[in-house]
């Protein structure tokens, strides 16, 4: 019996050993690091953390929107700042109907300037985009993580690359999956950093047809709670293609767990919430991540995130380090 405990303990460290070492050798043959700037410029994720801090204390709101925008640049061209670029013809992704509520982009400017006065050249405005949403979700009391940095900037933007890449929030299960597969990301990944949805808004126009007309008969999402649905009818009448709502209500600015319940009780906000129901391994992981404690969910999401931030990541020669960060340099 100890002989069979000790070889199933030395099997799991083994399993968590090598799981430690392919996640180091992927950063490192993708060519980022924790730490990047530490000899070419060592104030820099300080530098970052304060424009954050600063920025977050007159409006905490800012933190949910940046932390989107972080998912939206790595989903479009992989991690590299194409989100930030600002196109004359006003063809950029920033453009793109799933970009329009994304705020908070004079943060990341704010913080680049410093960076370009402290050491010109040398940070890239992919990696401020990392750390600042890291740094965010930190002021909303939310998790730590370290953030790999040693990401080169983009340098080019489409807004249809936005739209095709991004996901719906009316998308069915099988396309969550498929799309977030498509980057590198598994099932635990999706649920996971779907989490994110515990802070911010969402509005009118993307659950309206959950409320009114769903099946194309004047009806109800059935995967909809009836009385959280009655109360949003109040909130959102049938036209309204303006009012925010509060995705994770009473709690939006504070990053904790209670999306996994909100979903359970099938109170997500969106189509693409409720789905997550909608697949055994995901309905098995998020009725996990709601059972578990807080320190469960907040070390995943920073593993998700470390992930979601290698996609795409142009390295090494790739790339430029963008002076501006919404623009390309000439
Ligand atoms: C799984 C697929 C996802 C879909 C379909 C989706 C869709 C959406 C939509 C439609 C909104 C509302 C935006 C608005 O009206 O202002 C939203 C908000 C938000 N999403 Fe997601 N999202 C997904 C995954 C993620 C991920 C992976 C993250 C980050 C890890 C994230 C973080 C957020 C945050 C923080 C907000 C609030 C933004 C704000 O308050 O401005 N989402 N999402």
């Amino acid at each position: 019996m100890a002989a069979l405990k000790m070889t199933i303990s030395c099997f799991v460290f083994l399993q968590v050993l090598s799981c430690l070492l392919s996640s180091f050798a992927l950063s490192k043959a993708l060519g980022l690091k924790v730490g990047f700037y530490d000899m070419s410029c060592p104030k820099a994720e300080l530098i970052v953390k304060k424009s954050v801090f600063e920025a977050m204390k007159k409006d905490l709101t800012l933190g949910a929107p940046l932390l989107r925008m972080f998912f939206h640049d790595c989903f479009v061209r992989g991690c590299e700042g194409s989100v930030l670029l600002d196109l004359k013809n006003k063809k950029d992704e920033k453009n793109a109907i799933p970009n329009l509520f994304l705020r908070g982009f004079e943060i990341i400017d704010d913080a680049k300037a410093a960076l370009e006065k402290e050491c010109p050249g040398i940070v890239s405005c992919s990696d401020v985009l990392a750390l600042v949403a890291r740094d965010a979700m930190v002021v909303l009391n939310g998790p730590s993580w370290e953030v790999e940095t040693g990401r080169r900037d983009g340098l080019v933007s489409n807004i249809s690359e936005a739209l095709s890449n991004l996901p719906s929030p009316f998308n069915n299960i099988s396309s969550l999956i498929t799309q977030f597969h498509s980057k590198g990301l598994n099932k635990k990944d999706l649920v996971v950093l779907s989490g994110g949805h515990t802070i911010g808004n969402g509005h009118c126009p993307q659950i309206t047809n959950r409320l009114y007309n769903f099946t194309g008969k004047g009806d109800s999402d059935p995967n909809l709670d009836t009385g959280y649905a009655t109360s949003l009818r109040k909130i959102c009448k049938p036209t309204d293609t303006t009012t925010a709502l509060e995705m994770d209500p009473g709690s939006f600015k504070t990053f904790d767990e209670s999306y996994f319940k909100l979903v359970s009780k099938r109170r997500g906000l969106f189509q693409s919430d409720a789905a997550l129901l909608d697949n055994q391994e995901t309905k098995s992981y998020l009725l996990n991540q709601m059972k578990s404690d807080r320190s469960t969910f907040f070390k995943d999401f920073g593993v998700s995130m470390v992930k979601m931030g290698r996609i795409g990541v142009l390295t090494g020669k790739a790339g430029q380090i963008r002076k501006n960060c919404r623009m390309v340099n000439k």
